[in-house]
């Protein structure tokens, strides 16, 4: 993949930056609202969740504490997941007890989320529910109740806010389409 260029490699802006911004505090208000009093517990999945979960606390006016989690799923195209996921980086306290919130990014196949859910439910939390700033419910291959949504997207392959391109692209504040060539560039 040659350097990209950031601004003229993008065909459309999906989700505006003051867009995201929006719904990140309206999330966070309403966690501040119904965790009230609770041990929440935020749960990252790095590294597109980044962006997301960095905005969504400080939009959150109750205490919480953070953990981070990395996950890579195996194989597949860089465009695709194949739903076995391996865990580069596991949780760093115990959420035995805690209510748990999963902080994701999107939820395309569900595959990631779907092993995710397993695995720490393993780890006895009083709950568990998930947050995702991007739906994509015309790929799900699993069923998943998404507790917090922010928005819900085409099926349409985007980046910026967090999520990637071989990579690249994470840095942008806004969500949105790569040019058709960028993709099939070698
Ligand atoms: P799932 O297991 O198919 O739900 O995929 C979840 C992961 O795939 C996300 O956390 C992203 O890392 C990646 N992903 C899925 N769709 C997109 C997309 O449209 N752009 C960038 N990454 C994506
Ligand atoms: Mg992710």
């Amino acid at each position: 993949m040659q350097t990209p260029d950031l601004v003229d490699d993008i065909a459309e802006v999906l989700i505006p930056e003051a867009d995201i911004q929006a719904k990140v505090r309206e999330l966070g208000a309403q966690l501040s609202r119904d965790y009230e009093g609770r041990p929440l517990t935020l749960v990252s999945v790095l590294k597109g969740s980044l962006p997301f979960m960095a905005d969504l606390m400080r939009a959150i006016s109750i205490p919480v504490t953070i953990d981070l989690m990395e996950v890579s799923s195996y194989g597949g195209a860089v465009t695709e997941t194949s739903g076995l996921v391996r865990i580069l980086k596991d949780l760093s306290a115990s959420i035995e007890g805690r209510d748990v919130l999963i902080v994701e990014d999107i939820i395309d196949t569900g595959l990631t989320l779907n092993y995710l859910l397993r695995y720490l439910r393993g780890k006895n939390p009083r709950s568990l529910r998930i947050c995702a700033l991007l739906d994509k419910p015309a790929r799900r291959l699993v069923d998943i109740d998404i507790d917090y949504r922010g928005f819900s997207i085409p099926d349409r392959f985007v980046i910026g806010y967090g999520l990637d391109y071989g990579e690249h692209y994470r840095n942008l504040p806004f969500i949105g389409v790569l040019k058709p060539e960028v993709y099939s560039a070698p």
